[in-house]
């Protein structure tokens, strides 16, 4: 992102009176990021989707469904980057973690390290926090590659399943160090117990960066705190996409309250809306 462009402010809808604000910080400590203070366990998603809810679509050349390179940009990367910074875990799936391009690494889900994230990792060594977050996979099939490096890297790596998935093969990413947490009935993880099982390890700010399948883990079970949504102002079609929740219709329906909106006007090319969504329980 040129210099111009990471500087350009957004204007802050609500709360009221509108104002503009920097781009940069936005996401990091109150009012609007995770919050700093220790104690509370604090669980959020965030997601970037167009008009007309895509949040994947195919890439170039392949079947695998990726955000869309027509939403994807800088400033909301920028944003993302700051809520991994808050983080302690982040929550992935099984599904991902299998579809890496180049397999698990030391440097898979990184905070980024490039030179205009550096006041990110200025920030959390700061406060105390490991260079990155620790990483949990979602998966009810335990169909991993290897985690060794992952594991090896000096973070912790968690693979949450179900009691009943497989004994061996969860036996096997044991002895490549990843910690094991049997949450759910069945194969299948249950997000409460997801969530009080991270909590037990001493997480507290716990970021979803998975998909429309964890989401819906988390929102059934009530444990989920804030969405962070991006809308971008762009309708893309496509008839084989992803949207913010894969599953039946649920019932009731997840709700949640406004508690901020700010608009981000063509800085990285695309027009933007940043809302910030509490879940009203
Ligand atoms: N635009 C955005 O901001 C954004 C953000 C995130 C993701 N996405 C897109 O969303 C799509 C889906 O992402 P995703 O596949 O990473 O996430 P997902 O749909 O949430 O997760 C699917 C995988 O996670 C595991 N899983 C989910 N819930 C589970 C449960 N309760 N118990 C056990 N396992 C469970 C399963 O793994 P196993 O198959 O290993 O059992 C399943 O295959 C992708 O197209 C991605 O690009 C977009």
């Amino acid at each position: 992102m040129r210099q111009d462009e990471r500087e350009k402010p957004l204007l802050r809808i609500l709360p009221g009176p509108s104002m503009h604000v920097p781009l940069q910080g936005l996401y990091l400590g109150e009012p609007l990021g995770p919050p700093l203070a220790a104690g509370r366990r604090f669980v959020y998603a965030n997601f970037i989707a167009s008009l007309d809810g895509r949040i994947s679509l195919p890439a170039p050349s392949s079947d695998r469904l990726t955000v869309p390179a027509a939403i994807a940009n800088p400033r909301d990367f920028r944003l993302f980057q700051e809520l991994l910074a808050s983080a302690d875990v982040l929550i992935t799936s099984g599904r991902y973690v299998r579809g890496l391009p180049r397999g698990v690494s030391s440097r898979s889900f990184p905070l980024s390290t490039k030179p205009r994230y550096a006041d990110l990792h200025e920030w959390r060594r700061v406060r105390g926090l490991p260079p990155q977050p620790a990483v949990a996979i979602v998966t009810a099939s335990l169909d991993l590659p290897s985690l060794g490096a992952l594991a090896a890297s000096g973070r912790r790596v968690y693979v949450a399943t179900g009691n009943a998935a497989d004994r061996r093969r969860a036996a096997a990413l044991e002895s490549e160090g990843a910690g094991v947490l049997r949450v759910g009935e069945g194969i299948r993880v249950q997000g409460r117990r997801l969530i009080e099982a991270l909590s037990r390890e001493g997480h507290r700010n716990i970021a979803l960066i998975g998909g429309g399948e964890i989401l819906r883990t988390l929102l059934v079970d009530g444990v989920l705190d804030r969405l962070y949504l991006t809308l971008a102002c762009r309708v893309l079609g496509g008839a084989t996409f992803d949207t913010l929740l894969t599953g039946p219709q649920l019932d009731p329906p997840a709700r949640f309250e406004l508690g901020a909106l700010l608009y981000d006007e063509g800085a990285g090319g695309v027009d933007q809306l940043f809302a910030i969504l509490d879940a009203k329980r």
